[in-house]
């Protein structure tokens, strides 16, 4: 894994910004696969002024998303394709038809599953997926487990995860309690990886995935095992990690 080291919040969302922009631009119909929570954001706003101000274009480009809430509809203020609506995509000259969000009301998620990550191979996969990292080491929403679990499916989120995202709502009460989220497989197969880490509350969590065993209590650590994948990281969240 290479590892950039950035100074802060801002230069991580620079940086970040402009190795997905390098991405767009060499491949304008390029499958990226798009992360939400509070990391990202910084990169989302650089990449529409590059949009906006610099001419890239986002018009071939194809996208799917991590996860979703279980039982959010998509017009929830919560809900991820909210997030991504308002945050990204209609900034840019995407065309909406080529986002995917997995389906937080699907009756079957299992089926849900399965058609979603055969939706990513029809599209002939993601080249370059985004992510970010979980307190607790999670990727998208897989939560640390026995096992790393391979398909898009239903998870039960960790009291962790429903403490980190109480702040995005009223009450803690009000985070769902699940959510729908791409597998291992989907990600594992991207062929690049971009993962960004920010702050000192994901410091022990880099450590783990960078310096630790690969272990399914800690997610991220698959990552290992990725031949392409880069780590952008603030000093804090890299405070914990004996980089030379
Ligand atoms: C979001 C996602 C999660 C977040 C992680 C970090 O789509 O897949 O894994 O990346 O929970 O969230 P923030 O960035 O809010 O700290």
């Amino acid at each position: 894994m290479l590892v950039i080291r950035a100074k802060n919040y801002e230069e991580l969302s620079r940086k970040a910004a402009k190795y997905i922009a390098n991405q767009v631009e060499l491949k304008p119909n390029s499958v990226l696969g798009l992360a939400t929570g509070s990391t990202p954001v910084g990169t989302y706003k650089e990449l529409i002024r590059y949009c906006q101000e610099e001419g890239l274009s986002f018009r071939k480009i194809r996208t799917v998303n991590l996860d979703e809430y279980y039982g959010l509809r998509p017009d929830h203020e919560q809900s991820y394709r909210h997030f991504m609506d308002h945050n990204l995509f209609d900034h840019i000259d995407i065309l909406k038809e080529n986002t995917h969000v997995p389906d937080g009301l699907t009756q079957d998620p299992c089926a849900f599953g399965e058609a979603y990550d055969e939706m990513i191979s029809v599209l002939g996969g993601i080249d370059l997926q985004l992510l970010g990292i979980g307190s607790n080491g999670h990727i998208a929403f897989n939560e640390p487990n026995q096992h790393f679990v391979a398909p898009t499916h239903l998870v039960k989120l960790s009291e962790n995860t429903l403490e980190d995202n109480a702040r995005f709502f009223d009450s803690i009460d009000e985070v769902p309690p699940q959510a729908i989220t791409m597998g291992m497989r989907s990600i594992m197969r991207a062929r690049r990886i971009l993962i960004l880490a920010s702050g000192v509350n994901k410091a022990e969590a880099v450590k783990g995935m960078l310096e630790g065993e690969i272990d399914p209590m800690l997610p991220a650590s698959i990552l290992q095992l990725h031949p392409d994948v880069v780590l952008i990281a603030d000093n804090e969240a890299l405070s914990l990690c004996a980089l030379e």
